[in-house]
């Protein structure tokens, strides 16, 4: 996990006494947190009256944002300070809004690492190489996912597999470049909307019992998600499926029990590694893609230090509670990972910048896509 090292130069290390002399010279007390759901809003006030309660110093607001891109304008101009984000909201964070993090999720109690994007094939596939996949079938989580797009995109327009182009178009490019591919959601208005991403971007997809909602954005289509890509290379629609390293195990051994999954055994499938060799599925930490960091809490540069020692009371008075207010649980707001992932062990302290938490393998990745001027 090398790449998710924030280990930090030496002049910075220098800075750091003037830079907690400056969090602790900054008078402003509130800390407002842009929400985006009516469940993250209730936990929010739970958590700022349970923290007023308890007399921790420091106030805890919570502004109602219409989506990221919000949040993020909100924090730029000054309306919001703080919002927790997936790792490419925080890229857009850093790059379009010179924003930095003050404190990310730790899963595994040791570093800010969530998950690794893999490539998964049948064993039976042989002749399969990552460096050529040029006419080979692929099966993908969904449009503009992480897993499913982002990752595996940027992968092959980091190998030169793919070019994109003058006109930045990803879906064409994608489309001349697999032979044909399930990515559902391609087709639909909001990410086509001329109507002219190439069609066998949806011809790996299956649709649902009646042959309806081919190629959809939900679970309708089979192929949808990470079980549904899996599926796909399954039952032999796609020579590879972009997914978690977890995702096989999560639907071995009857977690799954539709019937593709039953049939699946785990000597079925192997991992393809960006080297252009392959490997065997538990072999994850050394064959992926990318290696995912978990959520972060996006500030602006000079909250770093401020923001950073209110979540550290915050988490120090409700990260380990076992009655009453639960900073790292959901249940009772009618989702699963409301403000923060469930999965969250602690929050860490975020020294380097944005991209020292992406890490450079991920953040070549998502450059790929710069043409596209998400800014
Ligand atoms: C503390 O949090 C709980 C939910 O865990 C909520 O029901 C309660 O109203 C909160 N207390 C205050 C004072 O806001
Ligand atoms: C700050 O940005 C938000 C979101 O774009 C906008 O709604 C708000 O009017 C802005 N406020 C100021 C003071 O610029
Ligand atoms: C909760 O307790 C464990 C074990 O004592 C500790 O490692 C962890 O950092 C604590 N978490 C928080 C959020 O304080
Ligand atoms: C991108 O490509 C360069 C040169 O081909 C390679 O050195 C680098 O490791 C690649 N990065 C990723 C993230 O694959």
């Amino acid at each position: 996990m090398e790449h998710l090292d924030r280990r930090l130069p030496v002049a910075f290390l220098l800075l750091l006494p003037l830079l907690s002399v400056s969090c602790v010279s900054n008078k402003k007390t509130t800390v407002s947190w842009c929400v985006l759901s009516d469940a993250e809003q209730q936990k929010c006030l739970d958590l700022a009256g349970n923290a007023t309660a308890r007399k921790i110093r420091g106030t805890l607001q919570c502004v109602r944002g219409l989506n990221t891109r919000d949040c993020l304008n909100k924090i730029k101009n000054g309306t919001a300070d703080a919002a927790s984000m997936f790792a490419d909201d925080v890229y857009a964070a850093g790059f379009c809004h010179g924003l930095e993090l003050a404190a990310g999720e730790s899963h595994n109690g040791v570093d800010g690492f969530s998950y690794y994007v893999v490539a998964m094939a049948r064993r039976s596939s042989s002749d399969l190489s990552l460096l050529e996949m040029h006419e080979r079938s692929s099966c993908h989580p969904g449009i503009r996912t992480t897993v499913g797009w982002t990752v595996p995109i940027g992968f092959l327009v980091n190998t030169s597999q793919i070019s994109i182009g003058e006109q930045c178009n990803f879906p064409r490019a994608v489309g001349n470049f697999f032979g044909y591919s399930c990515v559902p959601g391609v087709k639909d208005v909001q990410h086509d909307p001329r109507g002219n991403n190439p069609k066998n971007l949806c011809e790996a997809c299956i649709g649902d019992d009646n042959d309806r909602h081919i190629c959809a954005n939900n679970h309708r289509e089979r192929h949808y998600g990470e079980a549904g890509a899996l599926r796909c290379v399954a039952e032999n629609l796609g020579d590879v499926a972009f997914v978690k390293h977890t995702t096989i195990f999560e639907n071995l051994d009857g977690k799954n029990q539709e019937s593709w999954a039953l049939d699946l055994e785990l000597e079925d499938l192997k991992l393809l590694c960006p080297d252009g060799t392959e490997a065997g599925l538990d072999e994850f930490d050394r064959c992926h893609l990318a290696a995912v960091p978990a959520n972060a809490v996006v500030v602006r540069m000079e909250d770093k230090c401020r923001v950073w020692k209110f979540l550290e009371r915050l988490q120090n008075a409700f990260g380990n509670a076992t009655e009453g207010f639960r900073l790292f649980s959901s249940a009772g707001y009618g989702e699963s990972d409301v403000l923060f992932n469930d999965a969250t062990h602690h929050l860490q302290r975020v020294l380097g910048s944005y991209t020292s938490w992406l890490g450079p393998t991920y953040t070549t990745m998502l450059q790929a896509f710069e043409c596209e001027g998400f800014c």
